[in-house]
C-alpha cells in the first residue's frame, strides 16, 4: 500500500487535515516531517514515498531558517520576502534530489510563489490575466510606469507575497493618491502585515510603503474592476485538482481585498454562478483548467480568479500552491484533501 508524506509545519491545518484525510481514506498514517527538521538538515523523504509539500509559512522560526538570518523579526513584520524565497528554493531542489515521488514539483511551486514569474507563464499560455506593468523598483518608477502606461489605478503586490500581505490597491491622479491595504507602517517605518484595512492618502506615506517593499521585488498590475454582489466586491478561490476545477468559494469584501482571513464573507456560488451566467461561468471555469495545466506536474493549485463588473470578463489574479484550506467545501462529497488523496492514488 502506498505509504503517504507530507512536509510542512506540523501544527499547520493544512497538515492536519490532509493528515486525517489519509486516515479516513484506511491509509497508514502519513509521516510527517516538519520544515524546521528538513530545514535543519533532517531527514527527507526517499524513494518510495509519495510525499505532499506544504507551505513553509506561519512559523516564526522557519521563516528565520528559511531566511538565514538570525535576526528576530517581529510579529507579522514584513520582511525578507525575497530571502525566504532563495532559501525555499533552496530546500524544494534538496527534497527533489532525495528521491521520494512528488505531489507538487518544487519547480512549479517556485513558480507560483512569484507573482512575476507566475504571470509571465500564465500570459504565454493565453490565460486571462491583468496587465503588468515592466519591473518597478520603488514609488518614482512606479508612478513613472503608471504615467507612461496610461494608468490610474493598480495592484502593487509582493513578489513573494501571500494572503494579502503588503498588497496596495492605489489610486493615483495629479495631485491625489489613495492606497487600501492591510499593511500598518510602524513609527520608524517597519512594515506589518494587519487584519485591519487601512487607506493611506499622504503621498510621503504610499512612498515610503512602495519603496521598502520593492526591496524584495514587486509585481504592479493594472485594478481590474471587479464584480460585486449586494454591495460587496467578490472573487473566486478555485481549487484545480489533477486538472479538473473542482472546490469553489466565493470571497465576498467590502474593500478590494477578498481574502477570507481579513473578515471577508463566503458569498453563495450559486448565486454569483447565476449572475456570471452558464457561458461565462465555464469559460471561467475552462480558464481555471488551463492554469492547472499549465502545471502538468503539479496535483493541486488555487486559483483566484476575479469575474470583473461586466461578468462576462474575468481574470486571474493568481496561483496558489498550498491554496486548499476551504475547510467545510465539499466537491462530490470530498473535502480538498480527500480529492486530492484519491487523485494521487489513482495516478501513482
Ligand atoms: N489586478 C487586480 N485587480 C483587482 N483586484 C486584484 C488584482 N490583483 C489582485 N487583486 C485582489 O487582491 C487580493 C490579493 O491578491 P492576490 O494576487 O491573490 O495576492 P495574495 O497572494 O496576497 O492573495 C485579492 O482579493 C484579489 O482579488
Ligand atoms: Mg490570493
Amino acid at each position: 500500500m502506498t505509504t503517504l508524506s507530507v512536509i510542512g509545519n506540523p501544527a499547520n491545518r493544512r497538515v492536519t487535515m490532509f493528515v486525517r484525510a489519509a486516515l479516513d481514506a484506511g491509509l497508514p498514517p502519513p509521516r510527517v516531517y516538519a520544515w524546521r527538521d528538513v530545514l535543519r538538515g533532517g531527514p527527507l523523504p526517499g524513494p518510495g514515498e509519495v510525499v505532499r509539500i506544504d507551505s513553509a509559512g506561519e512559523d516564526a522560526e522557519v521563516d528565520r531558517l528559511l531566511r538565514g538570518a538570525p535576526a528576530e523579526a517581529e510579529h507579522g513584520e514584513i520582511i525578507g520576502g525575497a530571502a525566504a524565497y532563495a532559501g525555499l528554493a533552496a530546500a524544494l531542489h534538496r527534497v527533489e534530489a532525495a528521491g521520494a515521488t512528488l505531489l507538487n514539483a518544487p519547480d512549479d511551486i517556485l513558480t507560483m510563489s512569484d507573482k512575476r514569474r507566475c504571470h509571465a507563464l500564465l500570459s504565454a499560455r493565453g490565460v486571462p490575466v491583468p496587465p503588468a506593468l515592466p519591473a518597478v523598483t520603488g514609488y518614482d518608477s512606479l508612478r513613472a510606469a503608471m504615467r507612461s502606461a496610461g494608468w490610474g489605478r493598480v495592484f502593487v503586490k509582493p513578489a513573494h507575497g501571500s494572503s494579502a500581505s503588503g498588497v496596495l490597491a492605489l489610486t493615483a491622479a495629479p495631485g491625489r493618491v489613495e492606497a487600501v491595504t492591510s499593511v500598518e507602517r510602524a513609527p520608524g517605518g517597519r512594515l506589518f502585515n494587519n487584519l485591519t484595512i487601512r487607506r493611506y492618502d499622504r503621498e510621503a506615506d504610499v512612498a515610503a510603503i512602495v519603496d521598502a517593499l520593492a526591496g524584495d521585488g514587486l509585481h504592479v498590475e493594472r485594478w481590474f474592476p471587479k464584480a460585486g454582489v449586494d454591495g460587496r466586491t467578490i472573487d473566486l478561490r478555485v481549487v484545480v485538482i489533477a486538472g479538473e476545477p473542482r472546490h469553489v468559494v466565493v470571497r465576498a469584501s467590502r474593500s478590494p481585498l477578498t481574502n477570507l482571513h481579513l473578515g471577508n464573507a463566503r458569498g453563495d456560488v450559486a448565486r454569483v454562478r447565476g449572475l456570471a451566467g452558464t457561458r461565462a461561468w465555464d469559460a471561467a471555469m475552462e480558464t481555471c483548467a488551463r492554469v492547472g495545466a499549465a502545471f502538468p506536474r503539479t496535483l493541486m493549485a488555487g486559483v483566484d480568479l476575479m469575474f470583473g463588473s461586466r461578468w462576462e470578463r474575468y481574470a486571474v489574479a493568481e496561483v496558489n500552491a498550498f491554496g486548499d484550506l476551504l475547510p467545510g467545501v465539499l466537491d462530490r462529497g470530498e473535502d480538498t484533501y480527500t480529492a486530492q488523496i484519491r487523485a494521487a492514488l489513482c495516478a501513482v
